[in-house]
């Protein structure tokens, strides 16, 4: 299939790695980059061999385009996925897909009016860690559900300072539980479903200075008699994990350590192994067959991307328990 030629707005760091992965996928010729630095995107686009434009209204002016990827800051999902839906481009957009639920309903009901496809970058549900994780719960390898816990962390709060967009709860809505959070909360969601019955949080802000608190402790009653456990901060060292405690057995799924089993009645975990994919250029590539072959669904769904920020709101919107 012919290669679709696209844009790409936002080449900070993720952007950066991102484009990256598009070139990767070979599916995307990237033509024309974006970023509100200009002179870092003439830099860049030398490596992609594009072009920069000067605004993203410039951008969408170009008809050989066909999409576009979003990697700006979240407070600017809203505007630049509404301006690229409205010029008949399918939006590639990263997560979160916005903020807040009500900027997130107006994207989705936009690209809709518009007749383009979204696709929220929701990268870690496309992991075979976690595919494999689905796999065996739906064999019923470790029974039914009861418990399940989850860490991602990086310390990467000490470097936000007040430059940064993630400093504020403005732009950065939750800190922690909107960029990192997230993944665990979209990944269980994509497991086993994240129907939420109940939820209590503890935050705290002791050594940071940033608007949002630092570390989150989630804990969550789901899909009527499961408990989900999720910590996440940006002060403790860099962790990525889920565990799945069921009736028959665990299952332990680290992204830096690989998958292990331990059953009930045993002491010791056995590793499972499992191939190790590019889950970004997968998500990229599932992106390009929606756009391609009409009847792909996009993973995750709309709807689900939304339901990721609706849940990240009513948890900030619940009192700190904490003075
Ligand atoms: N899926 C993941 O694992 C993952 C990881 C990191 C970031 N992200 C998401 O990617 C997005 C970008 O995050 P980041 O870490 O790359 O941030 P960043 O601050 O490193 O980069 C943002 C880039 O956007 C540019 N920019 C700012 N305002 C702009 C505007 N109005 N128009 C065009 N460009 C503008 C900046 O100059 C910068 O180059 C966020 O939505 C974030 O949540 C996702």
């Amino acid at each position: 299939m012919d290669k679709i030629n696209c844009g790409v707005i936002g080449l900070g760091w993720w952007g950066k790695q991102m484009s990256i992965f598009i070139l990767k996928s070979h599916k995307f010729s990237i033509k024309y980059i974006y970023d509100i630095d200009l002179m870092k995107a003439k830099e860049i686009a030398k490596e992609f061999k594009c072009a920069t434009v000067n605004s993203v209204d410039d951008l969408l002016k170009n008809k050989n385009i066909e999409c576009v990827f979003i990697f700006s800051p979240n407070e600017f999902h809203l505007e630049h996925a509404t301006k690229v839906a409205r010029a008949g481009k399918h939006v590639f957009l990263e997560k979160p897909i916005a903020n807040n639920t009500n900027d997130a309903k107006k994207i989705a009901k936009v690209c809709e009016e518009n007749g383009v496809n979204l696709a929220v970058g929701h990268n870690v549900r496309h992991y075979n860690l976690f595919k494999k994780v689905k796999e065996l719960i739906g064999n019923g390898l470790i029974g039914d559900i009861v418990y399940i816990d989850g860490n991602r962390s990086r310390p990467i709060g000490y470097s936000i300072g007040k430059e940064s967009w993630r400093f504020y709860s403005s732009k950065c809505n939750g800190g922690p539980l909107i960029q990192m959070a997230i993944h665990l909360l979209d990944t269980v969601r994509f497991v086993c479903g994240l129907s939420v019955d109940e939820v209590k949080k503890i935050s705290l802000k002791k050594i940071l200075k940033t608007e949002n608190d630092e570390s989150f402790g989630l804990l969550i009653r789901f899909n009527k008699n499961q408990i989900l456990h999720v910590f996440s901060s940006y002060v403790t060292q860099e962790s990525f994990y889920l565990n799945f405690f069921g009736t028959k057995g665990t299952l332990y799924a680290d992204v830096f350590n690989g998958l292990y089993i331990q059953r009930v009645g045993k002491f010791k975990k056995g590793k499972i192994s499992f191939i190790k994919n590019k889950p970004e250029v997968e998500e990229i590539e599932l992106f390009f067959n929606s756009i391609k072959l009409k009847k792909v669904s996009i993973n995750p769904s709309v709807r689900e991307a939304i339901e990721n920020v609706d849940l990240i709101e009513r948890i900030l919107k619940q009192k700190r328990l904490n003075p």
